[in-house]
Formats: C-alpha cells, structure tokens, sequence
C-alpha cells in the first residue's frame, strides 16, 4: 500500500475564523485516518494559530509560498528560515496561480527550490500545461522545460525530499474531471524526466509525483489508484471538512 501525501490547498479563499474552524473539523474528523500524509496549507497569516489546532495529531503545517533567501530587504517576503521555525513541513513553489498573477518566473522557482533544499521543509513544485498548450501538443514540452529550469544543477542529499504536483492548468477550479489513463501516462513521462535529472534511487524512493486539479471526493479514488500518483493537491474541496474528509478516507483504503 502507498503512503498518500494528500495537499490542501487553502488559497486566499478564508478569512481568520474560517480557517480555524477548517482546521478543528479536519482535525476532529481524520483522526480516524492515520496513515494517509495529510498537509494543510493556510495562509501565512493563520500559520501559528492552524499550528497549535493541529498539534498531537498526525496533520502537518504547509505554507503555500515562500522566498528563496533567509533575510534580506526584500519587502513583504517571507523567509523560508521562519515558515520552518512555525514548523511548516511543506512548501508550495510555482503554483500556476502564481506564476501567471504575480510573474513568477522560471529561474525565481529554482532559486525557491533550491533554497529549501537548505532547510528540513519539502518543496512541492507544481507544474502543468494550459488548455491552449495543449491543443497545440506542447504539454510534454512545457512539462520538460518547467521541470528542468526548476531542478536543473540540484541534487537531493539523503534527508531532502521532493514533491512533484502535476496540475494542468485549464482543470484548476473548473470542476472537470481528467481521464485518469492520461494522468497515468503524465505523471510516467513526469517520472521519466526525473530519471534523466536525478539517481533512478533518487526517484524512486525521495520524489513524490502528486495530481492537482478539481480533485474531489468523487473523483479521487480513480485517480489514486493510478499506480504513479502519489497523492492530490486539493484547491475548493478542501475548503469543505466532509469533502477533504471524504477524500482522505478514500485514499487511505487503497
Ligand atoms: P482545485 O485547485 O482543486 O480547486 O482545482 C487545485 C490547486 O490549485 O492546487
């Protein structure tokens, strides 16, 4: 049986008391569920609170951006040096939110990674073609380049972990479901692009390769039952406890 790593994605979508409330009801409701990796990412500004509800539990911390220096003047940043001192495990880098809103570029996603391989926290890099790079049959080749200006000239020490989260963008919050067949054969040309950058034991026992992308609970079980999806990335139902419950549950039986 795989360990799921299961990504709540919270967004800019809860004000303070939202988040909190989340967060008891996930608490409460998925101690049941042990086993499953279940990682809730608030806002920055709900870090330390979302820290204290879950602790004793089996739930880990996980902020959905970071900086890629430790201090610095660099204005309304945050230093991944302090997201790991409020015990965040897991970092999101290079949401496609992100790299469309606010410019995030290529060589900023690989200055993020590469500074939290410095630290204990794991980044979760996220990639995926848009719905025009896709008719136009460039997925593999958008895929490739976004995976090597990211990981190009890195190596993962023993400790280090990596998170792969594939999310074409045209299915974030859209409410579609993808044919799991063609995540399967993404996520293996995902996998096969890893090989070419890293040990094959690299890949296969440090590297994680997630799905994002209007998972919910009806969906999730066929796509975690895909033999190379290691687990989802989850926006909108995430935000509602019986859902994110739900799919917890349903990735823990496979
Ligand atoms: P969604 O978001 O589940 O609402 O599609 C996923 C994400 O953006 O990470």
């Amino acid at each position: 049986m795989k360990n799921s790593l299961i990504i709540a994605n919270w967004k800019m979508k809860l004000n303070s008391s939202e988040s909190l409330d989340l967060a008891k009801k996930i608490k409460k409701a998925s101690i049941k569920y042990t086993g499953a990796e279940v990682v809730l990412c608030p806002s920055f500004t709900e870090l330390a609170q979302v820290r204290e509800i879950i602790k004793n539990s089996d739930i880990k911390l996980g902020a959905q951006d970071c900086f890629w220096e430790e201090k610095g003047s660099f204005t309304g940043e945050v230093s991944p040096k302090v997201l790991q001192d409020y015990n965040v495990k897991y970092v999101l880098v290079g949401h496609s939110e992100r790299r469309q809103n606010l410019g995030e570029t290529e060589k900023m996603i690989h200055n993020k990674v590469r500074f939290l391989f410095t630290t204990e926290m794991t980044p979760v890099l996220c990639i995926g073609e848009t719905f025009e790079q896709r008719q136009d049959g460039l997925k593999d080749v958008v895929l490739t380049r976004q995976l090597h200006s990211a990981l190009n000239g890195l190596w993962l020490n023993k400790s280090d972990r990596l998170v792969i989260a594939y999310e074409p963008v045209w299915v974030i919050g859209s409410g579609q479901d993808i044919d799991p067949d063609e995540i399967e054969h993404t996520h293996q040309i995902i996998r096969q692009l890893l090989y070419d950058l890293f040990e094959d034991k690299v890949v296969d026992e440090q590297i994680k390769i997630i799905y994002g992308g209007s998972v919910d609970p009806e969906n999730v079980a066929k796509y975690i039952s895909q033999p190379t999806v290691h687990g989802v990335l989850v926006g909108g139902a995430s935000l509602d406890s019986t859902h994110f419950t739900s799919i917890i549950a349903q990735t823990k039986k496979l």
